[in-house]
C-alpha cells in the first residue's frame, strides 16, 4: 500500500485529509510536533530536520497541513525534497506561498493546494483554456460567512506580520505592497446569491499560484463583506459556509467566466489536496519540480474529478461583469460554444 505522511495531521484539515486519503486506499503515516496528539505517528518538530528525516523514510509522498505555513512549509518542504518524494501543502500565506515556489526541487512541490489558491488557479487555467495571456484575472470568494479555525487566524497573524501589517495586490504584472483600505464594490455573483458588496484587492494566495504560470496583467481576489466579517470576528469554528467561486477571465474584448461552489472550505481542501497527490503518484502530472496546481496538472481534468465535493459549471454564454458596458457585445467567443465536456454549461 502506498504511505502518505501528513503533518500536521491533528489539526482541523489534517483530519478531512487523512480521512480523504484512507478513503481512496492510502496507507496514512501521521505526523506532526505534539507525539501526545500522535498515538503510532511519526511526530518530528520542524526544527529537527533529522526527525523529519525519520519521520519520511519510506513514505511515497508528505501533504503539509500544519499552519502558520511561515513556520513549517521551508522545512518540511526540504525534508520531501531531500527523501526525493512530492510535498503539497495547504497554505494560503502569500509569503510562504513565495518560499516555497522558490525552491528548487527533482520531486513535485505543490504550494496552495487547497480552497484558496490551488482551486482559483485551477478555474482560472481551465477558463483560459487556449489564451496564451490574459488582461485580466477576477477571483470573487462569496462565502456565506465564515468561521475560521485557530489555524487560520494564527496564519493571518503572522502574515500581516511578515508584510508589515500591508497588504499586497498583484497589478500591472507585478507584486506591490500597499497600506490603503481595500476598495469595496459589488460583486454580481450568480444565482442565488446574486449581487454582494465585496471587499477588491483581498489578499489571497491566488495573486502568486496564477501569475506564475499564466501571462496576466493584473489578478484580482474579492471577499464577501459576510465572509470577511466572519473572519474579523473569529470565534468557534460551529459551522460550515457555503461557498461560490466566481473566476472571469478577460482578454481583449472576449470574458470567459467559471464558477464553482460547494460548502465547507476546510473539508473540500482535502480532495483537492489528496487529488494532487494521486496525479503526482500515478504518473498524471504536466511538470516536474515546483509548480502551483494550474502548471502541474491538467487543469480541466482536475477540476471534473472534484465532483461531487465541488461542482463546476461554465458560463456559456458570460454576461460581462468587468465594468459594465464598457465594451460592446461581441459574437460568441472562443469558449461559448460547447464548453468543457463532463460540466454543466449555463
Ligand atoms: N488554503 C486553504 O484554503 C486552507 C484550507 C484549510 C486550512 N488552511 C491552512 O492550514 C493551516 C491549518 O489549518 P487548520 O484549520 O487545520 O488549523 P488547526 O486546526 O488550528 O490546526 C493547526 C495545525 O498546525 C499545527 N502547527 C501549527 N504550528 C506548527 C508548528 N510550528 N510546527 C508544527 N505544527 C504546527 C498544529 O499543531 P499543534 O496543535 O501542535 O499546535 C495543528 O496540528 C492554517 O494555516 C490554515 O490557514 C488553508
Amino acid at each position: 500500500m502506498t504511505s502518505v505522511l501528513v503533518y500536521g495531521a491533528y489539526g482541523h484539515t489534517g483530519r478531512f485529509v487523512v480521512a480523504e486519503l484512507e478513503k481512496r486506499g492510502y496507507d496514512v503515516v501521521l505526523s506532526g510536533r505534539n507525539a501526545a496528539k500522535l498515538p503510532g505517528g511519526r511526530p518530528a518538530s520542524v526544527d529537527d530536520s533529522a526527525a523529519l528525516d525519520r519521520a519520511l523514510d519510506g513514505v511515497a509522498a508528505v501533504i503539509n497541513c500544519a499552519g502558520p505555513f511561515a513556520e513549517t512549509a521551508l522545512p518540511v518542504a526540504e525534508a520531501a525534497i531531500r527523501a526525493g518524494v512530492p510535498y503539497v501543502d495547504v497554505a494560503a500565506e502569500i509569503e510562504a506561498n513565495l518560499d516555497t515556489l522558490a525552491l528548487t526541487a527533482d520531486s513535485a512541490v505543490v504550494p496552495a493546494m487547497a480552497f484558496f489558491g490551488g482551486l482559483a488557479d485551477l478555474l482560472a487555467t481551465a477558463a483560459m483554456g487556449d489564451w496564451t495571456a490574459a488582461d485580466e484575472v477576477h477571483v470573487a470568494y462569496g462565502l456565506s460567512g465564515w468561521r475560521p479555525t485557530e489555524g487560520t487566524l494564527a496564519a493571518g497573524r503572522v502574515s500581516r506580520e511578515r508584510r508589515d501589517g500591508k497588504r499586497i495586490r498583484f497589478a500591472g504584472g507585478q507584486l506591490e505592497y500597499r497600506d490603503d483600505a481595500l476598495p469595496t464594490r459589488e460583486w454580481p455573483f450568480p444565482e442565488p446569491l446574486g449581487p454582494r458588496p465585496v471587499f477588491g484587492e483581498f489578499s489571497m494566495a491566488d495573486i502568486v499560484t496564477i501569475p506564475r504560470h499564466l501571462r496576466v496583467r493584473d489578478v484580482v481576489s474579492y471577499m464577501t463583506v459576510d465572509g470577511a466579517q466572519g473572519l474579523a470576528a473569529a470565534g468557534e469554528r460551529d459551522a460550515a459556509e457555503t461557498f461560490v467561486v466566481d473566476v472571469v477571465v478577460r482578454a481583449g474584448e472576449d470574458e470567459r467566466r467559471i464558477v464553482a461552489r460547494g460548502e465547507d472550505i476546510y473539508a473540500v481542501s482535502a480532495p483537492l489536496a489528496v487529488e494532487a497527490v494521486d496525479r503526482i503518484l500515478t504518473g498524471r502530472a504536466k511538470v516536474k519540480g515546483v509548480a502551483p496546481a494550474g502548471e502541474m496538472f491538467d487543469a480541466a481534468d482536475f477540476l471534473r474529478a472534484l465532483a461531487p465535493h465541488i461542482t463546476i459549471e461554465l458560463a456559456a454564454r458570460p454576461e460581462r461583469v468587468l465594468r459594465g458596458s464598457r465594451r460592446p457585445r461581441r459574437a460568441p467567443g472562443p469558449c461559448q460554444g460547447g464548453g468543457i465536456p463532463g460540466w454543466r454549461n449555463s
